[in-house]
Parts: C-alpha cells; sequence; structure tokens
C-alpha cells in the first residue's frame, strides 16, 4: 500500500498546516500528536467516544471498516493514511485541557473548550456549575474564555426542612404549597445566595453570567425545576424527565440582581429515577466508560449508587443508604468543610486519640466529625475492640475508656472526643454507629450484587472509583476494613471526589460532552435491588463489623 507524503491540515481558526508523513500504519490521531496537534483521544484509541473526530475534506482514508472518501467525519484513531488529504479538525477534537485534580474532584479525561454558551470577554463571560445533592449543594464559577474555575461555594440544600432524603421530600411534594417552597428553598435560599459568594470571592457579579450547567439526581432536578416528583416515588417510578434539558432563570425562578432572566441553564441527563444526572456525570468524567476492564463506580452520598462498566456495558443501581456519609442525622456529623473533624485514629491500651480537622483548626474548635472520621472511628474502634461486630461498646472495652471520654445521653453510650462537658462535647454514640452501620451495610450488598448479577469478583476489577464529597479525605484501607468496599484491595479504589461537579464542569467547558454525557444512557440497565432475592439477606450481613 502506497502511503501519503504529506497531509494538509485545517484548523477551526483557519490556520492551515502541510504534515510531512513519514511513519507507516500508525493512526491519524498518531501522526497528528507527532505534529503537535494532539486530539481528545479519551477512550485511549478504542473507537468509543468523539474525542477523536476529524472531518476529511479532500482524498480518502483507510478505517477499520474500508476506505472512505471525502467528504466524511471520521474518528482519527481508527484512520490511516494511504493517500494524500485534506483533513479539517474541529475545535471540539482539540485537546484543550488536561485530565485534571481540582480542589474536590478528578477530571480522568481530556477535553476541547468549546463552551456550552456564546460568551463575550470582559461581558457575559462567566458560567456557573451546580451539583445539586439532596444534603448539600455546590457551585462553581468558571471562567468561559480560559475554562479555568475562578471560586467555588457550598452549603446544606436547604430542602432538609422538607426531609433528610429524597423518599421525604417526594411525599412533602405531594402538597401543591411544598413543591413550590422546594424550589424556592434550592433555587433562591441554596443556589442563588451560593451564586453571589462564589462571585464574591471571584471578584465577578452575576451580571457577567452567560448560564449554567446542573447535575443532581433526578429527584432534585425534578424539584430544581418545580415538576412533581412524586411518580419518582410510586412503581414502576418513572420520571418526568430524564434527558438533558435546557431551562431558563426565569423558568426556575432564579433572580438575581443582574442576571438576566433569559440566562440559560443545561440540566445533565440522567438514567433513571434512582440513577440521576450526577451518576451519569461521574460515569463520564471517571474516564471509566472508557476503561478497557471492569470498573466500579460507588458514588457515596445521601443515597449509594453504584455503576459497574464491563466490556463497555452498564449496570447500575442504587441503594437507599441515607446521609449518614454526609453527617447528617449524626449527633456531631456534619458535611467536609474547614473545622470538621476529617481523621480519627483510635487506640485502646492506653486509650488514645488522634485526630487531624480540615483547615488544622483546634480540635477544640472543630465543629463536627465528616463522614471519612465516621469511617476512621468505625475501624479503629473495631480493630482496637472497643466496638464489638454489631456496632455496640464492649462493656470490657468501654470500662476502659477514661471516665472523662465516657458520654451518656440520654442512655445511649457515647464515646466523648472533646473536653468540654454537656451537650455541646464531639461525640460518637452507639446510635451514630447503629446509622453508619445501616448506610455501609446498604452500600456493601448492593456492591455485591451487582458484582454477582455480572458474574463479576471483586479482586477482577481493574479499578472502583470512589466518588462523593466525603471520599476526598476518606482512609481507603478503613473503607475496606469496615466492609464500606467489601473485597477490594487499596490499590483498586481511586477517590475521585464530587464527580456531579466534575460532570458539570466538562458540559459548561466543552458541550460535546454533553452529548457523549446523552449517548450513554444507551449504554446502561438499571437493576432493581428490590427485586433482587437475597438483598435484604445480604444488606442483614452487612450491618455487622468485620
Ligand atoms: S479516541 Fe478515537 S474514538 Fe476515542
Amino acid at each position: 500500500m502506497s502511503h501519503a507524503t504529506h497531509i494538509q491540515v485545517e484548523l477551526e481558526s483557519g490556520e492551515r498546516r502541510e504534515i510531512p508523513v513519514t511513519r507507516d500504519n500508525h493512526s491519524l490521531a498518531d501522526v497528528l500528536a507527532a505534529h503537535g496537534l494532539p486530539l481528545n483521544t479519551r477512550c485511549g484509541q478504542r473507537g468509543l467516544c468523539r474525542g477523536c473526530e476529524v472531518d476529511l475534506r479532500e482524498g480518502s482514508l483507510q478505517t477499520d471498516s474500508g476506505a472512505v472518501n471525502a467528504p466524511v467525519t471520521v474518528q482519527a484513531c481508527r484512520a490511516r493514511l494511504t493517500s494524500q488529504a485534506h483533513i479539517h479538525i474541529p475545535a471540539r477534537s482539540r485537546i484543550e485541557h488536561l485530565p485534571q485534580v481540582g480542589e474536590t474532584f478528578e477530571i480522568a479525561i481530556p477535553y476541547a473548550h468549546q463552551p456550552l454558551f456564546p460568551f463575550v470577554p470582559g461581558g457575559r463571560d462567566t458560567a456557573f456549575a451546580v451539583d445539586v445533592g439532596t444534603t448539600t449543594v455546590v457551585v462553581l464559577l468558571v471562567d468561559l474564555v480560559t475554562g479555568e474555575v475562578l471560586s467555588r461555594a457550598g452549603a446544606f440544600n436547604e430542602q432538609i426542612r422538607f426531609g433528610d432524603n429524597v423518599i421525604t421530600r417526594i411525599e412533602a411534594a405531594r402538597k401543591p404549597e411544598n413543591l413550590a417552597a422546594m424550589q424556592r428553598a434550592i433555587v433562591m435560599e441554596t443556589i442563588q445566595p451560593l451564586l453571589l459568594r462564589a462571585g464574591e470571592r471571584a471578584g465577578r457579579s452575576v451580571n457577567r453570567i452567560a448560564g449554567g450547567a446542573i447535575a443532581g439526581n433526578t429527584t432534585m432536578l425534578h424539584l430544581l425545576v418545580g415538576e412533581d416528583p412524586t411518580p419518582l416515588g410510586i412503581a414502576p417510578f418513572t420520571p418526568r424527565f430524564i434527558a438533558g434539558k435546557k431551562v431558563l432563570a426565569s423558568d426556575i425562578k432564579l433572580v438575581a440582581e443582574g442576571l438576566a432572566p433569559e440566562t440559560p441553564m443545561q440540566l445533565l441527563p440522567g438514567f433513571s429515577a434512582y440513577v440521576g444526572a450526577d451518576i451519569t456525570a461521574g460515569v463520564f468524567a471517571s474516564g471509566m466508560v472508557f476503561d478497557p476492564t471492569p470498573s466500579l463506580l460507588v458514588d457515596i452520598g445521601t443515597n449509594g449508587e453504584i455503576v459497574l462498566q464491563s466490556g463497555g456495558k452498564l449496570t447500575a443501581c442504587a441503594t437507599a443508604a441515607g446521609p449518614a456519609f454526609e453527617g447528617c442525622g449524626l449527633r456531631c456529623g456534619t458535611r467536609a468543610r474547614e473545622g470538621a473533624v476529617s481523621d480519627l485514629r483510635l487506640t485502646l491500651n492506653p486509650f488514645q486519640l488522634e485526630t487531624k480537622t480540615i483547615g488544622n483548626i483546634p480540635l477544640a474548635r472543630a465543629n463536627g466529625l465528616c463522614g471519612s472520621a465516621y469511617v476512621d472511628f468505625l475501624a479503629t474502634a473495631r480493630s482496637s475492640g472497643l466496638l464489638g461486630v454489631a456496632g455496640r461498646f464492649t462493656a470490657a472495652a468501654w470500662e476502659n475508656v477514661p471516665a472523662q471520654n465516657r458520654f451518656t445521653d440520654e442512655g445511649e453510650r457515647a464515646l466523648r472526643l472533646t473536653e468540654t462537658n454537656g451537650a455541646g462535647a464531639l461525640r460518637v454514640s452507639e446510635v451514630d454507629v447503629a446509622l453508619l452501620l445501616q448506610a455501609k451495610a446498604a452500600i456493601g450488598a448492593g456492591i455485591e450484587i451487582l458484582l454477582e448479577t455480572a458474574g463479576i469478583r471483586a479482586t477482577d476489577l481493574g479499578r472502583v472509583y470512589l466518588a462523593g464529597g466525603f471520599g476526598m479525605h476518606l482512609n481507603v484501607a478503613h473503607a475496606i476494613a469496615i466492609g464500606l468496599l467489601p473485597g477490594f484491595r487499596e490499590e483498586q479504589v481511586r477517590v475521585v471526589g464530587n464527580m456531579a461537579l466534575a460532570g458539570a464542569l466538562l458540559a459548561l467547558v466543552d458541550r460535546t460532552t454533553l452529548d457523549e454525557m446523552e449517548n450513554l444512557r444507551t449504554q446502561v440497565e438499571v437493576i432493581e435491588l428490590n427485586l433482587a432475592a437475597d438483598f435484604e439477606d445480604r444488606y442483614i450481613d452487612h450491618l455487622m463489623l468485620p
């Protein structure tokens, strides 16, 4: 076969280059990369994504399915040069942003710079990404010119007063006045103040906002747009909408001085009633969908969602884990924020406590314990013998705890971490432990069932992506030890953080990623754990501490 000696390459800007081709049998993507034009080969040149698409404007190319002639769009990783060709590289296929580790999340794939919204440098040149969690909400402000994150702000979701989980909120929405009040709580009492705060931090007023991208679970997105979520609470659990959806600020009643009512906002696509857009975002931004070996994503938030990728097929399930690992419902629980205890080690004989707080705030001034500290507590209290398999303080060990660290509150035993007397003391109670065990049991049992359904063992997985805000501070060995990640090895686990936010950011900066997220819905099968014959038994087994 004769090979090309040179090709013409045209960029989106109109710039043209002539590239000499001296190497045989390399993919067009490799040839372009060798000449300083790397493409978004995010699936590892396996023909699974759209990141390497180029337009063949003249000539022909050899592809996996035979010779193709211009004009045609081809995946450059599946094409080889055989004759002279004129190639156009669209902006969406140029790497402009490398995989990156953000403050609280990790984006594992390269992406282009094709913002979702038109922007005017110095004018409307800013956009926001939001993760609407059931418990917590985080806003990022993003510069559309550079794609850089300018600032972030987070808070509890003000809808918490209507219930701490999606089921109680769906129930509350049966009253029309609650539906409107819940929309107001998320839009005007949570997102609007966060936008203003993020704007202040970045030195940008909201009148520079060109649009937003929003990820969240299916219930949260229904409530955000004022859509009745009650069908999500009754079999067959049919969402009112699940595809990506564009709304305007005025549609969701978002009002802020300087923010145009017609400001567009893109809701990311979800998979199902209980595997929502936050998970689609994670599956894509983690890159798991392109992994050559089976991989698992476990997102621990208010619910625990689990997605298995094997041979490019996705199987997903959701567990009603409750918000314990987000610090909700626990005596001294808090989300991961400055001043929260994030690490904890406990030993007996002699009794010792070691703690770390986010921001290195002294323990006496700590404002609570976040999920990772509770995982540490369960692991070290169990390994030291303070906790028994059922999660109760063992009688003999309890007697060895110094009197000032023992605390009894309405008959409930608790280990006190700080000196303060009375209700202000930081402490972990047996009731806290029971709630944590319920959450970890739901997740552990869900993981086991998903793997078994696919005939895959935990040790067969190439990678386990652990998503969710609390994961960033998590001691993975402890999560494995308590059975939250049952049967895995530490080196399999990769903590990727808040992937809902990562996906919203991706969609904002590279609009083509939105199409790819939308396409994922055709690859996923969602299984209902409540229909799995042995879920209940497994859940009960997992209530124990190994
Ligand atoms: S890199 Fe070519 S299809 Fe993904």
